[in-house]
């Protein structure tokens, strides 16, 4: 079943839902084709999106996606789980898109003026920003003196703010109103095609700019000829950045000597491609052998490179060629054995003693979130999962802090270099799952009952035995008619119990945060000296059970001061009454509905489980198996 694809008609839309159709998997890369996608696949001289789909157990970081028969498939790696049929969160990474709109429409641009400048010019191909170079090819000459003629027209179309409108039309309809091909597109279904103002529309399956007058500013760089054809090099000037001009060489040899470079590049490129596909390959040895290795196969194909390439570069190129051909022979080799041993009823020998495989297990972060999640979902919340790349408005703006408020200096941010949101601000690495609150309103269509646990890595720019400069936190927040401080305590006094064992409590104490009013800082009991802060000599305290089982140190002779603790408590996390400014940010009505909030970090909650007693939470991402081991 094709793709639906989303951002032919919503090129701004950054997140969406969509149904998982198929999951591949092959080492560590997964494939995952869905029902619609908002991700655009590489073509049309437009590069592939990134970013992420999100899954009720699972995570894949999307770092390519490609356009096939119809279907796109986004890979990259998966953490956790992602199930067929299974609803899933979309989210592209906007500042890399928006670049590349940026390139694309650009690219439009420049085509426009070179055909203002040149009517009878005629482009047959483009490239913005696959390879470093960006350009518009054509088979009709472009001179290098009309540089600065075509400099002129592109900046008359963006100055000019005219609207970049698309729409799907059918090949008659097309014909009907004698928009040009510039090369054979299927007459049997709709096309896309994409208008500069009142300027001939053209053919384009890319994503762009609302209108020219949001363009970056574009420089010509210069022509460059090629054998038959012509290309006219722009780039861009990216906000805050100086221009990165890329002038061609004007010598012969120079010329020469990069065109050989760019089809050894082109080769490689391919080999990379053709590895990566390999992997997901679901035909049978027959077929593969046929496909790669055949007459008219892929690898005929691509020796065909070898006609372009000057005499000295043919060598490599030889080379690279003669290794992809052992590796598709002896990849087609291990797949018949695999296919034969699959088909052929093995014999086993059940006299041979086994090898004990090594088992291993989750991570402890991972076991407190499985433990945590499920703390919260046996009182009704829900685990939701937010960006931890996010817009300053999330983090901050909404959380009432607006810019250059003091309090974000408690924060340590880091930022991240990319174009600035008129509306939602600067790209930060999230600093607190607090960005989950606005997230989680909005979701929701402002509507409460709210009730969410969210759970998610925070960065910070801090690093001692209590701070790490990567960690996780756990938002917990609910909102609805009626919600007071006892919930909050309530709720804290039943987390505090089940994850630290029966008779553990949670104080509160006053304490500041911008996004809750009143505020607290949460404290536990400390289950070594029972909450006095002494351990007692006795023996009918509960830290006799904590010395004996756990610690070949002695047992303090005298009363003294809990060294665990040093004050009976612990603590974990701040908390609050949401502020009516933050209701307000997420469409609530702060007069109708109240509500709590609280956010701890996730490594200090585990790590002041009864018997851990770990005093530097870097141990964690060590990486030490020994010390892992132990969890
Ligand atoms: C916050 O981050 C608030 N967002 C918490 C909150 C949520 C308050 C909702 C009110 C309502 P704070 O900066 O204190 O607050 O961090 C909370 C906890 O995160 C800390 O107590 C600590 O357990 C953990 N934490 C903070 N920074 C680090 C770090 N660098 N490394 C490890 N844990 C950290």
């Amino acid at each position: 079943m094709p793709t639906k694809l989303l951002y032919f008609s919503k090129a701004y839309q950054q997140t969406a839902t969509a149904k998982v159709i198929q999951v591949l998997r092959d080492g560590p890369q997964t494939g995952i084709i869905l029902d619609q996608t908002l991700f655009y696949p590489q073509g049309g001289g437009q590069p592939a999106d990134q970013g992420s789909i999100i899954a009720e157990l699972g995570n894949l970081a999307v770092s390519h996606v490609s356009y096939n028969g119809g279907e796109v498939l986004h890979k990259g790696k998966l953490v956790g789980e992602v199930k067929e049929g299974e609803t899933v969160t979309l989210e592209v990474f906007w500042p890399l898109r928006y670049q590349h709109m940026q390139q694309h429409t650009a690219g439009h641009i420049v085509d426009q003026a070179v055909k203002n400048v040149l009517p009878e010019s005629k482009s047959i191909d483009g490239n913005h920003g696959i390879s470093k170079r960006m350009y518009i090819e054509f088979s009709t000459e472009v001179s290098a003196v009309a540089v600065s003629k075509i400099q002129t027209a592109v900046n008359e179309i963006v100055e000019s703010a005219v609207p970049i409108t698309s729409e799907m039309v059918s090949y008659e309809e097309l014909v009907r109103r004698q928009i040009k091909l510039p090369f054979d597109l299927p007459k049997n279904k709709e096309l896309r095609i994409v208008q500069i103002g009142k300027y001939p529309a053209m053919p384009d399956g890319g994503t762009q700019l609302s209108g020219t007058g949001e363009s970056w500013p574009i420089t010509i760089v210069g022509v460059d000829l090629k054998e038959s054809s012509w290309r006219v090099i722009y780039s861009l000037t990216a906000p805050g950045k100086t221009a990165q001009l890329e002038v061609p060489e004007p010598e012969k040899t120079k010329e020469k000597a990069e065109k050989a470079t760019l089809s050894l590049s082109k080769l490689r490129e391919r080999i990379a491609d053709l590895k990566a596909q390999l992997s997901f390959e679901q035909t049978t040895g027959e077929e593969r052998k046929t496909k790669y290795l055949g007459k008219k196969g892929y690898f005929n194909e691509l020796a065909q490179v070898m006609k372009n390439l000057e005499a000295a570069d043919r060598k490599e190129a030889g080379q690279l060629l003669n290794d992809v051909k052992t590796y598709l022979e002896k990849q087609l080799q291990r797949h018949l054995q695999e296919q034969a041993q699959n088909q052929v009823a093995a014999w086993v020998d059940l006299s041979i003693p086994g090898v004990k495989p090594v088992v291993g297990h989750m991570h402890p972060v991972s076991q407190a979130m499985e433990e945590i999640t499920q703390i919260f979902e046996r009182i009704g919340f829900t685990r939701v999962r937010y960006p931890e790349v996010d817009w300053d408005h999330y983090v901050f703006e909404a959380l009432n802090m607006p810019p250059n408020h003091p309090a974000r200096d408690e924060w340590e941010t880091f930022f991240v270099e990319a174009p600035i949101d008129k509306k939602l601000g600067k790209v930060v690495l999230t600093t607190h799952t607090s960005n989950g609150q606005v997230h989680e309103m909005e979701r929701l269509n402002s509507t409460p009952p709210i009730r969410m646990v969210n759970i998610g890595r925070c960065y910070r720019r801090q690093q001692d035995a209590t701070h790490t400069q990567m960690f996780h936190q756990f938002e917990g927040l609910v909102v609805d008619k009626g919600i007071n401080i006892q919930h909050l305590k309530g709720t804290l006094d039943y987390f505090a119990q089940e994850f630290y064992g029966p008779g553990t409590k949670s104080r509160i104490r006053p304490f500041h945060f911008q996004f809750t009013e009143p505020s607290f800082e949460v404290d536990f009991s400390c289950h070594i000296c029972g909450g006095t802060g002494v351990l007692n000599p006795e023996g009918n305290h509960p830290a006799k059970a904590y010395w004996s089982k756990n610690s070949n140190e002695k047992q303090p002779e005298a009363e003294t001061k809990c060294k665990f603790c040093k004050s009976g408590w612990h603590e974990v996390g701040g908390a609050g009454m949401v502020h009516p400014n933050v209701l307000k940010a997420g469409g609530i009505d702060p007069e109708v509905y109240t509500g709590f909030a609280f956010g701890w970090g996730i490594e200090r909650t585990y790590t002041l489980k009864p018997g851990l007693n770990i005093d530097d939470i870097r141990l964690i991402y060590g990486g030490d198996l020994r010390f892992l081991e132990q969890f």
